[in-house]
């Protein structure tokens, strides 16, 4: 399976400046590296335009960090998938930690994104992953578990198969603490196992799972290494050019 590794720029960057990043990743890229990773740009919603015409012509796709459930409507703020479709988006991020921490995201709320992501046909990236608290205490195979079996609720067979999961523990995000290949590799085996037990062994391998946490251009190679890791979602490398494409090279 081929690897993928996106870029999830979080609310950093303005119109302009977003422009800018675009152009010097795609200028670092060729062909060569898109032979073996699949390569999107997660930049906030009013840099989705720019971001896009700068990587329209290439390998190098766009996503966008989250998206409304409904179609469309008197949801102040909120953005719709056939928004991010018509600005270009092939993928959306969806209960990402940071949205289930400060937002209130819940399992079930992520678990009607996913649905709607996949009838307007956009890839979600999928974002699970325990606490430090749920990792000390040796609840964090459950939880995520859970996480997994809540969001994935009612999605068929056929979908399945279009979706992505990002592993992501939030006590590596933005921390510097990695966790290691092994401890991340088990973790995404127990996922695949997750997978396994609601849409069959056959449908579960072909799922690739993600690992977040600052990944950078010095540990990427080795988890991306890792059997049963697919890539990575990068937050901080990402918004360093030539960490991000050495990344990307690490695949
Ligand atoms: P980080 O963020 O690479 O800065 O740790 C990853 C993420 O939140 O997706």
């Amino acid at each position: 399976m081929k690897k993928l590794v996106a870029g999830n720029w979080k609310m950093n960057k303005t119109n302009g400046e977003s422009y800018l990043l675009s152009r010097e990743i795609i200028a670092g890229l060729t062909e060569k590296e898109f032979l073996k990773c699949d390569v999107v740009l997660c930049p906030p919603f009013t840099s989705l335009a720019s971001v896009h015409s700068v990587i329209k012509e290439s390998e190098v796709r766009l996503g966008a960090q989250n998206m409304h459930y409904k179609e469309d409507g008197a949801f102040t703020g909120e953005i719709s998938g056939r928004m991010l479709v018509a600005s270009g988006c092939d993928y959306v991020i969806l209960g990402h930690s940071e949205r289930r921490q400060f937002f209130y995201e819940t399992d079930h709320l992520i678990n009607l994104k996913i649905k709607k992501a996949i009838s307007d046909k956009l890839i979600p990236i999928i974002c699970v992953g325990e606490t430090l608290e749920q990792r000390e205490s040796g609840v964090y195979e459950k939880v995520v578990d859970e996480q997994v079996t809540l969001c994935l609720k009612e999605i068929t067979k056929d979908d399945i198969e279009k979706i992505l999961i990002a592993y992501e523990p939030v006590w590596a995000i933005g921390t510097g603490k990695t966790a290691t290949p092994e401890q991340a590799n088990s973790m995404h085996k127990k996922i695949r196992e997750a997978l396994a037990n609601l849409f069959g062994e056959e449908i579960s391998s072909k799922i690739r799972i993600l690992y977040g946490g600052s990944v950078n251009d010095k540990n990427a190679k080795e988890l991306f290494s890792q059997s049963d890791i697919y890539g990575g979602l990068i937050g901080g490398a990402s918004l360093k050019p030539e960490s991000f494409i050495n990344i990307i090279k690490n695949t």
